[in-house]
């Protein structure tokens, strides 16, 4: 057995690093019989070789020399959890061209420099994995590679941050601000010191990028995104949205039509009754309406040790199977068509609005025809008295194009009976 040993490298030992370090060796009995040959760690490459650390790994094996990984013709899989984007998409690239099998968690890699990195994987008839880079440990990119290959898939909807989510949640049900639910989600280690790349929606899109691209068969790139974040959104409309029959989540939709593909991440009001609205705290999920299975959901962990190093030995099982059966690169990259990417403005949705207004007859008459003048149709109207002389109006609309929605409330912003425009959320409606 020691002869077909499969060595494999694992790059970084951070949070995910560890959990990957664990099950390899905890479990290593196990992956014998799933494989057909033992998963043995060779090396271990880390920034910093004297830091302490609360995991025992071998001193043999560990080490801050890139060199004596890739020079060493032995290593077939390398792992990369270290993230960033350099020196990891070196190393990768340096991997592949030797054909070595590559396992990622790298999303800001594969968001932006993906094509690079699966030519050369296709060149080289490499693997190149990377469940684990979007919705931790949710097995959501062989399903949509594999399981689903024979659907058209035409849209995808996803809870892929948890931080935000935690947020949310915390505002929903907790009725606390979004600054306090953040430092509360600080506090317990779900939000970093910067939280700009989850609460501004920067994470979610680079997600969204990958799912969208496997999804349509067309490469999408974070720049294809569409991002709004959601430290904008105050308690008032979390407060609405729940009067209404909503929650505000904070979601990724890809969507495919004659048209193209659209992209976007924003907040936006889910009906109570989609499975959607229950995905709550640091939960993810991802929803996909494939034209022949209809919709299925993907729920679980979306980070976490364990849970994220759940998917990276998935993909490490599969890879070594591959090599096990002589048939590594059957799965090469799937896009393979150059679809058009929709304008933010071409969009169709519904819209939730809220508006501070001089408290006087004939106000809604002048904003109603505002809005009729631009296509756009109220379903829902609440007028609120405010004070003395103000009062608020929320409106839920029809499907509108974006852009004239936008043309709209650029006149309504300029009448002398509206003070501010407080909110516009998208709504979603699947009739
Ligand atoms: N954390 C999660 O829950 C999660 C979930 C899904 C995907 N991911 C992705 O997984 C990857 C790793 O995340 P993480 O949270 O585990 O990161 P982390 O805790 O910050 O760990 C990074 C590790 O990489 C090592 N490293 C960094 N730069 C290096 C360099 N230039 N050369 C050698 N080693 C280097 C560090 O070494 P030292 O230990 O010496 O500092 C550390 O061990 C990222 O791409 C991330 O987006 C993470």
């Amino acid at each position: 057995m020691e002869n077909n040993n499969i060595k494999v490298a694992i790059l970084g030992l951070g949070t995910v690093g560890s959990g990957v370090y664990k099950l390899l060796t905890q479990q290593s009995e196990d992956f014998i019989w799933k494989v057909g040959s033992k998963l043995e760690i060779s090396k271990v490459l880390v920034n910093n070789i004297n830091k302490q650390r609360s995991l025992a790994v071998d001193k043999e094996i560990l080490t801050d020399k890139w060199q004596e990984i890739i020079d060493d013709p032995e290593i077939k899989i390398i792992i990369e959890v270290m993230g960033g984007i350099e020196p990891a998409k070196s190393y990768i690239l340096q991997a592949l061209k030797v054909g070595k099998h590559v396992v990622t968690a790298n999303k800001d890699l594969l968001a932006q420099y993906g094509k690079e990195l699966f030519d050369t994987a296709n060149s080289q008839a490499s693997d190149l994995a990377f469940e684990a880079s979007v919705a931790g440990g949710i097995p959501i990119i062989r399903p949509l590679k594999q399981c689903l290959a024979g659907n058209k898939i035409e849209e995808i909807l996803g809870i892929i941050n948890g931080t935000t989510n935690y947020i949310l949640t915390q505002m929903t049900y907790g009725q606390v601000s979004f600054e306090s639910a953040l430092q509360e989600a600080q506090r317990l280690g779900y939000a970093e010191a910067d939280p700009t790349s989850d609460v501004e929606g920067y994470d979610a899109a680079r997600k969204l990028a990958i799912l969208a691209s496997l999804a349509f068969q067309s490469r999408v790139t974070l720049q294809d995104v569409y991002i709004e974040g959601i430290s904008n959104l105050t308690l008032a409309d979390i407060t609405y949205a729940r009067e209404l029959g909503y929650v505000v989540k904070l979601i990724a939709v890809a969507k495919h039509s004659e048209e193209g593909i659209e992209a976007r991440v924003h907040p936006m009001f889910i009906p109570y009754t989609h499975p959607l609205a229950s995905v709550n705290d640091s939960f993810n999920a991802v929803f996909v309406k494939g034209n022949a299975v209809g919709e299925a959901m993907f729920y679980g962990r979306g980070a976490g040790e364990l849970p994220t190093a759940s998917a990276i030995l998935g993909d490490v099982i599969d890879v070594a199977r591959n090599i096990v059966n002589n048939c590594t690169g059957r799965i090469a990259c799937t896009c393979f068509y150059q679809s058009n990417h929709k304008n933010i403005g071409e969009i169709n949705t519904k819209y939730y609005l809220r508006l501070q207004v001089k408290d006087k007859p004939g106000v809604l008459a002048s904003i109603a025809g505002v809005f009729g003048n631009h296509d756009v149709s109220l379903a829902t109207v609440i007028q609120k008295h405010r004070n003395e002389n103000m009062a608020e109006i929320v409106v839920i609309t029809d499907y509108v194009k974006e852009k004239h929605m936008n043309d709209a409330l650029q006149i309504i912003r300029g009448l002398s009976i509206v003070a501010e425009v407080s909110a516009q959320i998208r709504v979603y409606s699947n009739d």
